[in-house]
């Protein structure tokens, strides 16, 4: 199995993933869009618990982006509905099992009852350090950095910030969830090679993992081929290899 085959002190602390692929995999049996994405919400419970048991500690979801909004209306509505039945189903089990729920995104576009539910889910396992799983809805990553720049602009007018002390670090301050490391890998499921406006900021060297997996068929198993995967990359930032394997020498 190929579990066996992983380092458990080289497991990535944060894996973020694109969960794409619930409308090809619904359309290939002739399905729904609509059973896509329940069959999909079956997949975010099982990959919950396996990221959680395989020892990750932040796991973020993209549930939602700004972009789908345009979707058609009763989609937008079904996966709505589908985050909502997941906090229903699943906050009892999170909170027992120590994990944190955190949302990034324009949380203010969702209807008030979602949010609030949302809230208080946060708010309920908000003392959990086992694993955080972040839900990213109504996300864009540009969309966070003008949110960004708009606050490090008004500290700026209120003088709370010297904008000649701006650098990286204060920026990232500034983004939704500036506690939590950035991705250490970046999956995709359903085969596109692209990174569709998420955590732009954050994935700047992150490592990107693509399957051709369809999201409802993605299981533990499958995040475990990812990490094994990972466990074999050489993470550079930028250095030569000869100073990453002796970095105390000078290379
Ligand atoms: C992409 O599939 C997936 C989404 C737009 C949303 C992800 C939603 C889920 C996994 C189910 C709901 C779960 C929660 C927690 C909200 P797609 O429709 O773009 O697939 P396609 O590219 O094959 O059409």
């Amino acid at each position: 199995m190929a579990q066996r085959r992983l380092q458990p002190d080289r497991i990535p602390r944060h894996v973020a993933i694109i969960m794409d692929g619930n409308g090809r995999w619904a359309e290939a049996r002739e399905r729904s869009r609509n059973e896509g994405h329940r069959a999909g919400l079956e997949s975010v419970r099982a990959v919950v618990r396996g990221a959680h048991e395989l020892g990750v500690k932040v796991l973020t979801l993209y549930a939602f982006s700004l972009e789908n909004w345009d979707r058609p209306k009763e989609e937008v509505e079904q996966l709505m509905r589908l985050l909502d039945r997941y906090l229903d189903s699943e906050i009892d089990e999170c909170h027992r099992n120590g994990i944190r729920l955190r949302a990034i995104g324009r949380l203010d576009r969702l209807a008030p009852a979602l949010r609030k539910k949302i809230d208080a889910a946060i708010e309920r396992t908000h003392e959990n350090r086992e694993m955080t799983l972040v839900f990213a809805v109504s996300y864009g990553g540009r969309a966070e950095i003008v949110d960004a720049a708009q606050r490090i602009a008004r500290d700026a007018e209120d003088g709370k910030l010297d904008v000649n002390q701006l650098d990286e670090k204060i920026f990232a301050s500034y983004l939704y969830a500036p506690d939590l490391p950035d991705p250490d890998l970046l999956i995709r499921t359903g085969s596109e090679s692209r990174v569709s406006n998420f955590l732009l900021w954050q994935v700047a060297y992150s490592e990107l993992y693509i399957t051709g997996t369809m999201w409802p068929d993605f299981r533990k198993t499958h995040l475990v081929e990812a990490l094994v995967d990972y466990q074999n990359r050489e993470r550079r930032y930028g250095l030569t290899s000869a100073q990453v394997r002796a970095p105390s020498e000078d290379a």
